[in-house]
Parts: structure tokens; sequence; C-alpha cells
């Protein structure tokens, strides 16, 4: 079973511009841009642009690599024109970092950056990974969300709760394109598994259709579309359709939601680009809303090209309008304006293709042989300081009997597990493929999974060295097994003294391509907490893993505490060790509920057997409807998770105070949308009018400092609603910082889309008439306090 939740990506286009907050914020003097002009100025620069073009080159605008050779060496390219100083665009993946290059950072991933609950290190890391971009040359970045509880790239996104998702979504493209850097959002939309995410092809040539999503309009509105209006909001400069269909037409040829609902309702004003091999045919797709076709015309990806020639045919022969290609190479071309990037963008690293296809084809190939190696440009500045902090403020403490963490004059621990050292495979994990191995690698720490979101590390910082650095340095010793089967099977021999500790560090591994075969630790983990915690009182068990795993030894008498540290890049080893003496406080929540067991995660993977004949079997209506994750609790009396969304324990204790204060900031509260305000990118300009402010008292009543992070749950009537309202939805958080005894102020925002729903006939958003409850307390079960409004 998965969890559903919400496919987002963020993807790292090279493209340098940004949308409202029209500065360049970069760390680094020497990384200068130019300043972000409004949408319009920059559509009629991109419109007065594409004027100048022949036919052909803008067919170059919307195909990738189609034009004169050679391209830069970008995994996705577009072609230079020459002769009026467009140098072309390079676009890289992914979302947390310059994917298949070297001299970069390995940031965290999006499960990871949403744990943290905190805007402020969501930004930031926005910031820095558009540094990296821009410093590569590299003009637009792909990123993510994230879906089902077993699908391969949960981690890569932002979980399945769409306010988070979507405040986390906004941070980091604002602070991506803070640098000039375009962001390219994915996958859109209900890509929620990667099995058969693309078609297939039979012996007989029969063509086995990819999976379709059947999602309903308000579920779409209300969980899957939300965080993309957020990005649209904040100015992303693309989106990227999704591989699989929705409602039986694929994304990337679905007018319906690339043209009614994204560019129409979201007011979105940039490009749709399909997702790397996801276009099937060239009038369908370009009539339907798809902008850009990658990766294009490059033969030895061995993907055909569908728009290129075959568009340029179709123009000519009025099958696809001459309008409909200028509004394509126009919206190519706006972001690109609109963040400055046709002035002073870097060059791209001479590094990049030779890395790339080492990273891709392994050395001597005779593609490979096409580049000379050159060292690559070294980018990381200072960002490995963010990353480590980013990791320690994300760790989520599940568990913490007696106060076992922090550490304080322990001398005498065993480390266990295989997620403690350097991986015995090497610095990149994009080999082996989830298809082939759907556990990844046995021996090895997990800071990032596979596929195209994964990294080469330029440096790794293993929990082992960081761990073993540190207890040194404090006069005691340290006993290693690394051997999950050694360790399940209790061969404890070679422990002598029984250690103090036992820290026993555990993972799973998800990638691109293939979805999750369990919800479990892997690699014998289960049995290896049990034979530890039978030789170890006091046990402590780190979790690298992609989203929701499962913990049945979580009440085990002996494991004293639980620490789920996600996939945090880099500075895996010293985020931890930071935590585990608490020089950082383990700030994070879960941005997902973890089950009692499968059975509680969600609806199933779809996977059909191997046989299947009937080209349209794969087919999924979302009948949940919203009901996932913690509305899934919520909406289910007698079932409770074990740990819940929002939940997450600190080095000290927090109060809140009693009275929820409600400010309305508007006079009277419409029902309706004011739509002489107009619309924007994001949607109906009204949409985003703050109309409440509300306010608690958090204090921090334990004997240190740390942070809290009280919610705001929103509960819309349940009788003046269609049938399947949520209990209740996250609508709110803060992270506040507090010293012992301190007392500080929550204040959430509530825009007017957090107080409405759906209307499916009126197709608009509309508050409901009677009572809204407002809730707030430290998780989504939590609830410390609430109060009543009435519209
Ligand atoms: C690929 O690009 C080259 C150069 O512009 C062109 O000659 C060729 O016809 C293109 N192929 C397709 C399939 O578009
Ligand atoms: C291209 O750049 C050159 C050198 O900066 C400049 O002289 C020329 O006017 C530019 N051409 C166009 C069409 O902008
Ligand atoms: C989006 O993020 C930016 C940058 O942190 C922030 O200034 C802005 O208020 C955020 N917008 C919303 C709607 O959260
Ligand atoms: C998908 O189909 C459902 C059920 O018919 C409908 O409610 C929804 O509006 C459709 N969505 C799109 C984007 O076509
Ligand atoms: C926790 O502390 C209490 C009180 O000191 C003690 O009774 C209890 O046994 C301790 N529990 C564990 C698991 O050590
Ligand atoms: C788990 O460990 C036990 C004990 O070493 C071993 O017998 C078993 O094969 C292992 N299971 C797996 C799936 O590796
Ligand atoms: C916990 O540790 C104690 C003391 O070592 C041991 O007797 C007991 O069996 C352990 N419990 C479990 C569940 O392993
Ligand atoms: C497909 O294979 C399964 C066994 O794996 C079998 O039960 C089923 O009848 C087969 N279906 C078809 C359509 O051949
Ligand atoms: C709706 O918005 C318009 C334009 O901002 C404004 O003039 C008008 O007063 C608003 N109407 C209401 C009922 O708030
Ligand atoms: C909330 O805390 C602030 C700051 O400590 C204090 O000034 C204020 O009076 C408190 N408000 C309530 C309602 O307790």
């Amino acid at each position: 079973m998965h969890v559903r939740s919400l496919y987002w990506l963020l993807i790292c286009l090279s493209t340098l511009h940004f949308v409202s907050s029209c500065k360049l914020i970069t760390q680094h003097d020497w990384l200068t841009g130019g300043k972000c002009i409004a949408w319009d100025e920059a559509s009629e620069k991109a419109r007065s642009f594409v004027s100048q073009l022949t036919i052909s080159e803008k067919i170059g605008l919307v195909t990738g690599s189609y034009g004169p050779a050679p391209f830069l060496p970008c995994v996705g390219t577009l072609a230079p024109v020459e002769r009026l100083n467009y140098t072309g665009l390079c676009m890289s993946d992914g979302p947390n970092g310059v994917n298949r290059a070297d001299g970069v950072s390995v940031f965290a991933s999006g499960i990871t950056v949403a744990a943290t609950w905190d805007r402020r290190l969501m930004y930031e890391q926005g910031l820095f990974l558009g540094e990296e971009f821009r410093m590569k040359g590299v003009h637009t970045q792909s990123g993510s969300m994230g879906p089902h509880a077993r699908g391969g790239r949960n981690w890569e996104g932002f979980g399945p709760d769409p306010y988070l998702s979507g405040l986390a979504m906004n941070e980091s493209v604002t602070g991506i394109e803070a640098t000039g850097v375009q962001t390219s959002s994915k996958h859109y939309i209900g890509n929620e598994q990667e099995t058969q995410r693309n078609p297939s092809t039979k012996d007989d040539e029969t063509v086995i259709e990819a999976i379709s999503a059947n999602i309903d309009d308000r579920t779409l509105h209300e969980l899957y579309l939300w965080p993309f209006a957020n990005a649209v909001r904040a100015g992303t400069a693309s989106v990227m359709c999704a591989y699989s269909r929705l409602n039986q037409t694929y994304s990337c040829a679905n007018s319906e939601i690339l043209t009614t609902i994204l560019k129409d309702e979201l007011a979105f004003p940039g490009y749709v680009v399909s997702d790397w091999g996801a276009t099937h045919s060239t009038v369908d797709f370009a009539e339907g809303g798809l902008d850009m076709e990658m990766p294009g015309n490059v033969t030895a990806s061995g993907i055909p090209c569908y728009f290129g020639d075959k568009l340029l045919e179709a123009v000519q022969a009025n099958k696809v309008s001459e309008e409909r290609l200028e509004d394509m190479a126009r919206r190519v071309m706006t972001p690109y304006f609109r963040l400055n990037q046709d002035k002073d963008f870097p060059m791209t690293d001479p590094a990049t293709g030779p890395t790339l296809l080492i990273t891709q084809l392994g050395h001597g190939s005779p593609v490979a042989g096409m580049y000379t190696e050159v060292p690559a440009i070294d980018v990381r500045a200072d960002h490995a300081r963010g990353i480590r902090k980013l990791g320690a403020a994300s760790t989520v403490l599940l568990k913490n009997v007696n106060g076992t963490l922090p550490l304080t004059s322990e001398t005498s621990f065993a480390l266990f597990g295989n997620s403690l050292p350097d991986p015995t495979i090497g610095s990149a994990f994009v080999p082996p493929r989830a298809e082939d191995v759907p556990e990844g690698y046995e021996t090895g720490t997990l800071d990032i999974g596979g596929g195209s979101g994964s990294m080469r590390h330029t440096n790794l910082v293993s929990p082992l060295e960081a761990i073993r650095t540190k207890v040194k340095a404090l006069g005691g010793r340290v006993q290693l097994l690394l051997d999950n089967n050694e360790i399940a099977a209790g061969r404890f021999s070679t422990i002598y003294p029984t250690p103090q500790v036992c820290l026993l560090f555990l993972k799973a591994y998800a990638s691109e391509g293939a979805d999750r075969p369990d919800l479990n630790l892997q690699w014998n983990a289960t049995m290896a907490v049990e034979s530890t915690a039978a030789l170890c009182p006091n046990t402590i068990v780190v979790t690298h893993g992609p989203g929701v795993v499962l913990m049945p030894w979580a009440d085990n008498e002996n494991v004293t505490a639980i620490l789920a540290a996600h996939y945090p890049g880099e500075e895996i080893g010293n985020s931890i060790t930071d935590v585990l003496w608490g020089i950082v406080e383990p700030s994070g929540r879960l941005p997902y509920s973890i089950p009692k067991d499968e059975a509680d995660a969600g609806p199933p993977i779809l996977a059909l057997p191997e046989n299947t004949t009937d080209p349209g079997a794969w087919t999924e209506d979302f009948v949940e409807g919203q009901m996932i994750d913690y509305r899934y609790f919520d909406a289910n009396q007698g079932k409770e998770p074990l740990y819940e969304f929002g939940y997450g324990l600190s080095y000290t204790e927090f109060d809140m105070a009693p009275s929820l204060n409600v400010q309305l900031t508007v006079g009277s509260l419409d029902q309706h949308v004011n739509k002489s305000m107009g619309i924007a990118p994001g949607g109906m300009a009204d949409l985003w009018t703050s109309v409440a402010v509300v306010t608690v008292n958090v204090t921090n009543s334990g004997d240190r400092a740390g942070s809290a992070v009280p919610q705001l749950y929103v509960s819309l009537p349940q009788d003046t609603t269609p049938p399947g309202t949520p209990v209740k939805v996250l609508r709110g958080f803060n992270k506040l910082y507090l010293h012992k005894g301190e007392t500080k102020q929550a204040m959430f925002e509530l825009l007017r889309r957090d107080l409405s729903y759906w209307d499916v006939q009126g197709k608009e958003w509309v508050i409901p008439r009677g009572p809204i409850t407002l809730s707030s307390g430290f998780s989504s079960k939590d609830l410390r306090t609430n109060t009543i409004i009435a519209i």
C-alpha cells in the first residue's frame, strides 16, 4: 500500500530570473545577475524576440537540441540563435543539486526539507541550490513534490500534505529564482507511482498505455493542484508534465489540465516542458498545451522526437497553427527575460559534458570519448554548513525514553548497521537503477535516493566517520558491526564489553523508476533491531528512509530512542552527530503519518500481471478522494497511526496557552471570490487575500532551549460542504525558537483559499456558510486549543 500524496518535484532548469520580489539575492558578491522584471514586460520582450525568428528557429525553441550543432552538453538543451546573441538553454535535474556533475553539493531531499517545518531553511536551501546551478551555467533546475507511501520518488517531494508542500514549493521556487535560475515544477499531475508510469510494448507490438490517475475535480483542486498553484504564484518558470495519464489522456497532451486549468485558471505565463520521453505524438501534444519537447532531437537517447521536423511539417500543413507555435516559443522565452538570463548568465561549465556522459555511460564509451576530461568548476562554496544545519534541524525524534538523548557522559558505543559507512559502490547512486535492484546497495549510508534526482558526491561525511571522530575526541571507544545479517543473527561474540549505548543505523532505498516493494526498512532491519535490543538495553535506532517506514519494533522496551533522519544529503554524519550530542536540537516534525502497518498506509500501488493484454488496463480511480494520511485517520474512528503527521519530540517541552485569538482582517467575508480583483499567476487574485490572523502563545516549559512547531488546523462545516470534506486540514505552522521559560506568540495568516473548498458545479472556490473550527496544537493529534468563527 502507499499513501497517496502529491507528486511534486521542483526541477532546476537552468534559466535565471524571478517574479515578484524583483531583487537578486545571493550569498556571494561575485555571483551577480540582473534584477527581475515583471511578467508582462518579459512577455513583451519574448514576443519581440520571437518575431525575429525563422520558423525553424522557433521549432528550435520548443524542441530540445534542434538546430545547428554543437549543443551545450546538458541533460536538456535548446539550440542557440547566435545572430540574436541567444546562447540557448541548459537544463539539468534535480531537486537536491546539479545532477551528474562534479564539484557540487548534495543537498537534502525534499522530504527532509519538508520535515524542518521551517520556511527560512526551505528558502535558504533554494538559494544555495540556485547559486550552484547558476555558477555551473545551468539555466533551469527541475524539482519535485511527493506521493504514495511506496512511490519510488516520494523522497524528492515535500510529502502528502498540500499546504505544507505548497509553502515549501513557494520557498524553493522563490529561493532558486532569486539567483536568476529557472525552476521547473513537476510532475504535473497525479504522477503517484513509478510502476507503468510509461507505456510499454508487448512482443506482438501492442502498446499497453501508461497508468491513468482518474481524479475527481474537487480532489484535484484541493489536494493535487494546490501546491502547483503556490509554485505558479511564486513565479515558477516552467511546469513539467508527467509521464502518466490523467483521466485516460497523457498528461502532456491533456488540454483540460494544461490549458484550461494551468494556463487559464492558474494564469501560468511560463512554459510546459515534457518529462524526458513523455511526448507520444505531434499534433495532439502541441494542441493539448505542451510547449517544449525534451530531450527532443537526440538520436543517441533512443527517445523518438515528435516535435522538431514533425512539428515543422504539422505547422506547414496547418495542423498546428502558427499562432500556437508563436505562443509556445514566447512562453519559452518569457521566463528567460523575466530572470534576466539574457544578461551575464555564466557559461556552462566545460566539465558538464564529460561528467554527464561518464556518469551515464562509463569511461571508455565512444560517446563519452567525444569530450576531453577537464576539471569541473567547484561551486560548493560554504554550502556544506547549510546542509549540516538543515540536516540536523530536520531530524525527527520519535521516541526518547527518560531523556536517553542527548548523549552526555557515555564513552562506550556500539556502531551497528549498514547505513553507517561510506557506500562500497562509490560516490554516485544513479546506477544501479531501481528496476534492477529495488533495495539499492547493501553496505553504505543513504543520504539521497536513486534515479535522476540522485547525485555524484564530491564530498560525503558518513555517520561512521563523524561519530567515530566525536567519540574519540570524548575519550571513548566504538565497536563496529556493519553487516546487518550478522546483527540479525545475534552474532555478537566480537562485542566486549557490552556497550553503554548501541547506535543502530538502518535504511530503506527508493529510486525513480520503481516503487518500493513494501514499507519496511531493508536489509533484515527488523531482525537487526530485535537482536540489538536483546543485547543492548539502550538501543538507539536511526533511520535513513524516503518517507514512511514501518517500525514494528517501536515499542520494544530496549529501544530507548528513535530518530528519523530521512535523506539529509552529504553532511549526513555531521548532522546526526550534532543531534545525538545535543549541539543541535532535533526540531523536525513528521511531514506524513507513520501507520502501524501497511493496511493504513493508503491506497496500494497498482501492479497488474505481466500478461495484461488490454491496452487501457492500467487505470486507477482515486476513490479515497482527499482521505489520505491524517485525513484518513481522522475520517476512520478507531484507526490510530503509530506516529502522526506533525509529530516530533524535542529535548525540551512546550505548553500552549488556552486562548486562540482570531482577528478578521477584512470587513466582511463574502462566500465568493471578488472577481473584479482580477487574475494573476496563481489564480484569482482574491484567493490570496489575507482574511484572518490567528495567534496563540507558546511557552518553553522544559529546562533547555528548543524549537516548537505550533500548527493550525481548519475544520470546515460538514453540513454546508459536499461529502468528502476532511475533518480538518493543516492551514498554518510556525517554527519558534524558545529559550528555557520563554513565551512567544505563534502567528498564522489565513488566506481566502485557506478557508475555501472547490465547488465543482460553480467551478470556483467558495467559503462555506456556518461555523469553521480553528484548532491549534503540536501535531495533527495533539490539539491543545480551538475556537470557532462563523461566516
Ligand atoms: C534534428 O536536427 C537536425 C538539425 O537541425 C535536423 O537536420 C534533423 O532533421 C532533425 N531531426 C528531427 C527528427 O527533427
Ligand atoms: C550581440 O552582442 C554584441 C556584442 O555584445 C553586440 O554588439 C550586438 O549588438 C548584439 N546583437 C544583438 C542583436 O543584440
Ligand atoms: C513565498 O516565499 C517568499 C520568500 O520567503 C515569501 O516572502 C512569501 O511571503 C511567500 N509567499 C507565500 C504566499 O507564502
Ligand atoms: C476527471 O474525471 C473526473 C470524473 O469524471 C472529473 O470529475 C474531473 O473533472 C476530470 N478532470 C479532468 C482534469 O479532466
Ligand atoms: C524511566 O524512569 C523511571 C523513573 O526513574 C523508571 O521507573 C523507569 O523504569 C525508566 N524507564 C526505563 C525504560 O528506563
Ligand atoms: C537475515 O539474517 C538472517 C540471519 O543472519 C539470515 O539467515 C537471513 O537470510 C537474512 N535475511 C535476509 C533477507 O537477508
Ligand atoms: C531488554 O534488555 C534486558 C536486559 O538486557 C533483557 O533481559 C531483555 O530481554 C531485553 N528485552 C528485549 C525485548 O529484548
Ligand atoms: C495471467 O497470469 C496469471 C498467473 O500469473 C493467470 O492467473 C491469468 O489467468 C493470466 N491472464 C491472462 C489474461 O492470460
Ligand atoms: C472587489 O474588488 C474591487 C477591485 O479591487 C473593489 O473595487 C471592490 O470594492 C471589491 N468588492 C468587494 C465587495 O469587496
Ligand atoms: C503572549 O505572549 C506575549 C509575549 O510574551 C505577551 O506580550 C502577551 O501578553 C501574551 N498574550 C496572551 C494572550 O497571553
